[in-house]
Formats: structure tokens, sequence, C-alpha cells
């Protein structure tokens, strides 16, 4: 089966087992990720927003164009990167995810994560990095390349070696000039721990 045919399954599967029925009761579309399923990096988000919902498509909003802007800095197209975030429904007029809504989705995500098989994931924001790192405060350690091993099943080798790097949220940074800054000075980071994944570097 091809990584697109198992992805699309999963995102069968998850109507089909109705999680987070609220959510998705409010929801015009689920909005279960895009890109590239080679690409050797991920990026995951937090939850759509309103333009995210009406598309069906991650990061499509304003937020979504900073982050276009800064992959075009670093000579990345969208379609080349997999984007996703935790919760698959836009949470009821923008509110953060419930802990509840982010527990039901995370085993989807790890499974999302186990398909493509990312070397690198990137999370954007304080709620993706807590579901990789639950007591990691982003402000701490944004832009850190961090090895981790990430537990997919019950068996004791079902894991898969990640590099993580935290960056801030995309809408967070917009328009705060400091931490806009910082997120692009971490950002245009990508393309080193990329240069050196494919050389064999360590890049902890
Ligand atoms: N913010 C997110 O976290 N994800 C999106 O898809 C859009 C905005």
């Amino acid at each position: 089966m091809t990584k697109e045919s198992r992805l699309k399954d999963l995102k069968e599967e998850i109507v089909k087992m109705k999680v987070c029925p609220k959510l998705a009761s409010e929801a015009t579309n689920l909005v279960f990720g895009a890109g590239n399923p080679d690409s050797q990096i991920i990026f995951i988000g937090e939850a759509p927003g309103k333009n995210e919902d009406l598309k069906g498509l991650p990061f499509v909003g304003a937020a979504g164009k900073f982050l276009d802007e800064m992959l075009s800095q670093i000579s990345l197209e969208r379609d080349s990167v997999y984007i996703t975030n935790i919760v698959k429904y836009r949470p009821p007029n923008n509110r953060d995810p419930l802990p509840e809504e982010k527990k039901e989705f995370l085993p989807f995500l790890k499974r999302q994560i186990e398909i493509i098989r990312p070397k690198i994931v990137v999370t954007l924001g304080r709620h993706s990095l807590n579901c990789f790192l639950p007591d990691a405060q982003i402000s701490k350690i944004h832009g850190k390349v961090m090895k981790i091993k990430l537990v997919l099943g019950k068996a004791k080798n079902d894991q898969l070696e990640i590099l993580l790097v935290p960056l801030f949220h995309p809408a967070a940074a917009l328009y705060n000039g400091s931490m806009r800054k910082t997120l692009i000075d971490d950002f245009n980071n990508l393309p080193i721990i990329l240069k050196n994944l494919s050389k064999g570097i360590d890049n902890e």
C-alpha cells in the first residue's frame, strides 16, 4: 500500500470512528493534512481556523501565508513538505483545543507520522510541542534541535527516532515584532539541519 492510500484510509478512519463528534458536528471539513508524504520534514500546528475549515486544508489563512513566506525564504515549496495539525476539526470561535480533544487526536497524529516517517518534526506553537514533550516551555526551547524517540505502539521497538524542532506558532508571531524575528531566525536554521541530516552529521 502506498503512503497516499494509507493516509487516505487513516483520514476515513477518523470519520468512521467519530473522533471528537462535537467538533465534527460544527465543522465544515475535516482538515487532515496536505503536502508530500515522502517529505523528510513535517510541520504540525494546533487546529484549523476558519479558512482551513472552509477549504479543508491546513494553514491557508493569514498564519498560513506567513508560513508560506518563511518556507519560500528557505527555498522550500509548500507542496514539497507535509503540513498538518494535532486536532483535525476547527474548534468553535478559534478557541484553543481542549486537552481531551488533543488526547483523542494524538493516536491519529502518531499514525500519520508513522506513515510519513519524517526525519524532522517541526512543532508550531506550544500545543503541538506539548504533544511530544508535555512539560517543555516553548519560550525556553524554541529553535533547539532535540533527538527524541516517538513511541508509536505498545511493542518495545515500536518507535521512531526523529529530530524535534519546536518553533513559535506563526499566528502568535505574526503581529509581535520580537517573536516574529525569533521565529524567522529559527526557521532559517532549518536548511542547516536538513543539510547536516543528508551528510549524516549529528544536529543536536
Ligand atoms: N493555525 C493552526 O494551528 N493550524 C492551521 O491549520 C491554521 C492556523
